[in-house]
């Protein structure tokens, strides 16, 4: 029944009214925000592209955590920054390194927090690239046993969930059955399936130290023109094992969030990622865009098209301004 029968702006003349027909509500609930850990102590250290990110030492990251918790976010994602670095990235499974060090701490002090932790060499190795490499080639298979040893001493210090960015084929498999064989059947691995040679993960390789000396990622991160290929990444991480899925970047990349809730019933996350947050953040700090409005409708826009969970530097301001309107 065409106009005037039908008038759609009778469901949007009230906040009451708009929130009860609501489709898609964004809460605390669906935030992981990540935090990057640092060899050494007392240390803070600004991120110049990121306002209000910091490189933090075990001691400070507490704070942070503390922070987390008393906004009921559900957990955080941990990257870390090694005192040293190999051509094999031998520090990425120290028992002792900072993310170890870091799961460890947490979960004793904050046990119902979820930590994540970020499973890849590229900042642990010399060349900073995420696998081990021969010459100017990054090799798939010999990398695998590094990156399994990795998953498995944060499993070991304790991680709820590991999380490999790598990108190398056959990761999970490896990752699983090593994890499978020192007894951690309930480990869950939240693979970075889809995760594309991005321009926005700049500001990262600066938190993380960890950009690429020679060449890039594209022999192993995928081409931001494929969409199809997204799915069979997919596809072959639940083969192997997976038990959630990551799209990567997030907001470039809403249609590949969108055909993963149509091909598959697994929790499926998005990444927010570094260069995503750093563009609101100038443009805000600009006075060009309003940045609570702008951030709510970004990240309201990324669970829209399919996301059940969204990793965001934006979390603790998320949840912040939700408990500030008693929304939260
Ligand atoms: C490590 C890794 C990266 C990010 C997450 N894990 C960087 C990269 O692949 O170069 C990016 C996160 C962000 O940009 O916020 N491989």
């Amino acid at each position: 029944m065409p106009f005037p029968v039908n008038r759609p702006r009778r469901l949007r003349q009230s906040e009451t009214l708009r929130r009860l027909v609501r489709e898609t509500t964004l809460t605390p609930a669906d935030l992981i925000y990540p935090l990057f850990v640092i060899f050494g102590q007392g240390v803070k250290n600004p991120v110049q592209a990121m306002p209000g990110i910091y490189q933090y030492s075990v001691d400070q990251l507490l704070y942070e955590v503390e922070e987390v918790a008393g906004l009921r976010l559900p957990g955080v994602i941990l990257f870390g920054i090694p005192e040293k670095k190999d051509n094999i990235g031998s520090e990425a499974w120290n028992p002792d390194g900072p993310v170890q060090q870091a799961v460890k701490a947490i979960k004793a002090r904050f046990p119902e927090i979820l930590v994540i932790t970020d499973v890849c060499l590229c900042e642990y190795t010399a060349h900073g690239h995420c696998g081990v490499v021969d010459g100017q080639r990054v090799l798939n298979d010999p990398t695998l046993e590094f990156i399994a040893r990795t998953a498995l001493s944060h499993a070991e210090a304790g991680a709820d969930v590991v999380a490999p960015s790598d990108m190398m084929d056959g990761r999970v498999k490896a990752i699983r059955e090593k994890l499978d064989a020192h007894g951690f059947i309930d480990t869950p691995i939240l693979t970075y399936a889809a995760k594309y040679a991005s321009a926005f993960y700049g500001p990262f390789r600066e938190a993380a130290g960890s950009a690429p000396a020679f060449g890039d990622r594209r022999t192993y991160q995928m081409d931001p023109g494929n969409a199809r290929e997204a799915m069979r990444e997919i596809s072959l991480d639940l083969e192997e094992g997976a038990d959630m899925v990551m799209v990567k970047p997030a907001l470039a990349y809403l249609d590949i969030i969108h055909l993963a809730r149509e091909h598959f019933n697994c929790p499926i996350a998005a990444y927010n990622v570094s260069g995503e947050y750093a563009m609101i953040k100038a443009a805000a700090a600009a006075g060009y865009v309003d940045e609570q409005n702008i951030v709510w409708e970004t990240l309201t826009a990324i669970k829209r098209a399919g996301a059940d969970f969204i990793l965001t530097y934006f979390a603790k301001d998320v949840a912040r301004w939700m408990q500030d309107s008693g929304k939260g």
